[in-house]
């Protein structure tokens, strides 16, 4: 029923709907809406009331990452339809791997906190409290093996146009990261349970600092935050968004092989090209010039002997010249 209560007062965002119109509309008594509004404001949900009027959701933006706050008018066909939403977990990427038999394709694992969140590389992966978007999205393409890579510039190039589109200057540094002036705002840790010959399932954990207002150790030269980089966007608009815009480019991959879009997106985007970059490989660092991106996805690098070279995701980190990018 509260649910119910939330999606009149949802539809509604531009005015008031009154206890007696809600009454009416699911057939329970007045004081019984109030006490499910009680419970929904416990929640977090910031639900006004004014005499004579009603009820209406405040202003602020409306940003608690609950499933129905999500669900409603979610422009996806299957990506983000089944959301599954934890207070705290060790890592939504490890619970995803854990059901991933069993969980419907599309599925997502939110979670407001992860007490072993991670990384690339073996890396901890700070993930506060209501900080963040700590998610991973459960996939079962029929692919084969190998063509699950692109999978992350997918991710990457989805989130990048997501964040762009509500007005966040944001740019992807191949192909893992989104950062926004040249500090990591944004990473994917991808994992893949396959056969030989079939993907079973993909794991794309996305990780992005929202409100975080300081970091520790080595991290505070590196990464920051929407908030502090002074964007203040609901989480819940976020998370949409990049649902939807995964769903477009992931389908036009896995049904008609089409990358075009995503290296578009990558390309205009790009925190590297054009630049001098850094490229790590087991502990030896390179300074190259970075000219662009192929049609795999791959990054072209020019060596200091002149000498172009094709490098895949996964095989390299890649580092600016001043820092991070
Ligand atoms: C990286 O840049 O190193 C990748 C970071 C990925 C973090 C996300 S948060 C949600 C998901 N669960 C995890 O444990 N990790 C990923």
């Amino acid at each position: 029923m509260r649910e119910k209560i939330l999606k009149v007062i949802l539809d509604n965002e531009e005015g008031f709907v009154s206890g007696e119109e809600l009454s009416k509309k699911l057939g329970i008594s007045r004081t019984a809406i109030w006490k499910h509004i009680k419970v929904l404001r416990e929640q977090g949900y910031n639900i006004e009331s004014v005499n004579k009027k009603g009820y209406r959701l405040a202003d602020e933006p409306n940003d608690l990452l609950n499933p129905q706050n999500i669900y409603h008018n979610l422009k996806t066909s299957f990506i983000g339809k089944h959301i599954l939403h934890f207070d705290t977990i060790d890592s939504t990427n490890n619970y995803a791997k854990r059901l991933g038999n069993e969980l419907v394709d599309g599925s997502v694992i939110i979670s407001e906190e992860q007490t072993k969140g991670k990384g690339r590389l073996g890396r901890v992966w700070q993930s506060k409290a209501g900080d963040g978007i700590w998610m991973s999205i459960v996939l079962k393409p029929d692919l084969v093996p190998n063509k699950a890579p692109f999978i992350t510039l997918i991710g990457g190039a989805s989130i990048v146009k997501a964040l762009n589109n509500l007005g966040v200057n944001a740019q992807i540094k191949w192909p893992n990261d989104i950062v926004i002036n040249n500090k990591k705002l944004c990473g994917i840790l991808t994992e893949l349970s396959a056969e030989i010959e079939r993907v079973n399932y993909i794991v794309l954990g996305i990780g992005m600092n929202v409100k975080d207002t300081d970091f520790d150790g080595e991290l505070q030269d590196k990464a920051t935050s929407l908030y502090m980089e002074n964007y203040k966007v609901s989480r819940v608009d976020i998370v949409k968004e990049i649902l939807y815009q995964f769903e477009k480019l992931y389908l036009d991959y896995v049904e008609k092989n089409n990358k075009k879009e995503v290296l578009d997106i990558c390309r205009k985007y790009s925190a590297i090209i054009d630049k001098e970059i850094y490229v790590i490989k087991n502990d030896k660092r390179e300074l190259v010039n970075c000219i662009g991106i192929n049609e795999d996805g791959n990054l072209i690098i020019e060596n200091e002997e002149g000498k172009l070279q094709e490098i895949m995701s996964g095989e390299v980190s890649i580092r600016g010249v001043k820092g991070y990018v």
